[in-house]
């Protein structure tokens, strides 16, 4: 396996850290030293994670950004935000999601590829010059292993609200983006210091699946969990340890993994890059 990279001056800006995985992941990025940024909906959300870093022993000062994913003048907010820290960027962990939110985003997407995807795929482009100029990066995406339960992308549905009561096919479909995003973008950025990843963090009792219906949340269940600190070990392992060369690869149990046929198709990659460069410009 190859050496941990060295963490002394590295910033990560990680989404969604304040709880669930993403917790876990600021904390174990903390605790090696890297100066976090949490971008998120909810300072006082966050604040107990924020003390709770700044309270680890020569920790460097963690920070906070507003980011609601569901609006793209948000995610523009967001970024201009760091951008006026004029700090350097190494890391960003495309984390946070949502399944089972019904309905549109501010600009008229569904709800679950508008945050799971949309969202990202803006904030990744305008940080990227910023993540360039480091002497190597990494844009870590978490994904789904339930890309697999949707045949393809139905482009019509992205812009109508969510269809299912469950919202599991159109969260499904925005975990296809996160993978086909993430692989578009390695192959983009071949040669340059920064490298991506796509991952399947594990079936990880969390609140992801909160405002599903009640009579779904036991079948969820019965899949077996495992916790929130084990469910950060495979973006922790893309995050520090997985070499340069297998970017823009998935990875599930911290290995490289292979993906259902979609999340292989670079055509379809292609197609997902060009309509999301569209939709964000
Ligand atoms: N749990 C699993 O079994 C599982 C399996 C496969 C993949 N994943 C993926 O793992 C990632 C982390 O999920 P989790 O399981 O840790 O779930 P979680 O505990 O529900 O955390 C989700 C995070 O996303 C944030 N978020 C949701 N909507 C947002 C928005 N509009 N703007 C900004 N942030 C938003 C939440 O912030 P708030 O606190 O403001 O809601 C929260 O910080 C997700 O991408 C999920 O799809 C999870």
């Amino acid at each position: 396996m190859p050496a941990e990279l060295p963490l002394k001056n590295q910033v990560a800006l990680i989404t969604g850290g304040n709880v669930g995985i993403g917790r876990v992941t600021a904390m174990e990025l903390a605790r090696s030293g890297v100066q976090v940024v949490i971008a998120g909906r909810s300072r006082e959300r966050t604040q107990p994670v924020l003390d709770a870093m700044a309270a680890l022993p020569g920790a460097p000062a963690p920070l906070f950004l507003p980011l609601d994913l569901a609006s793209l003048h948000s995610v523009r907010a967001c970024a201009a935000q760091f951008l006026a820290l004029s700090l350097p960027l190494h890391l960003l962990i495309n984390n946070a999601g949502l399944a089972g939110a019904r309905g549109l985003t501010e600009d008229g997407f569904e709800m679950a590829f508008g945050v799971n995807h949309l969202g990202h795929f803006l904030l990744t482009q305008l940080l990227l010059p910023t993540l360039q100029q480091a002497p190597a990066a990494r844009v870590v995406t978490v994904s789904s292993r339930a890309h697999k339960r949707t045949p393809g992308i139905d482009w019509d549905a992205l812009r109508r609200p969510t269809q299912t009561r469950t919202g599991i096919r159109e969260y499904a479909v925005s975990k296809l983006a996160n993978l086909l995003f993430s692989a578009e973008l390695g192959r983009r950025l071949a040669g340059t210091k920064v490298s991506t990843y796509s991952l399947h963090p594990g079936v990880v009792d969390t609140e992801i699946w909160r405002v599903v219906p009640q009579w779904v949340r036991p079948l969820l269940r019965l899949r077996g969990l495992i916790t929130p600190e084990e469910g950060a070990q495979t973006t922790l392992h893309c995050a520090l340890r997985a070499p340069a060369s297998e970017s823009g690869l998935y990875y599930a149990d911290c290995r490289p993994t292979r993906p259902a046929r979609n999340g292989r198709d670079m055509a379809l990659a292609q197609e997902l890059w060009q309509r999301s460069e569209a939709w964000t410009r």
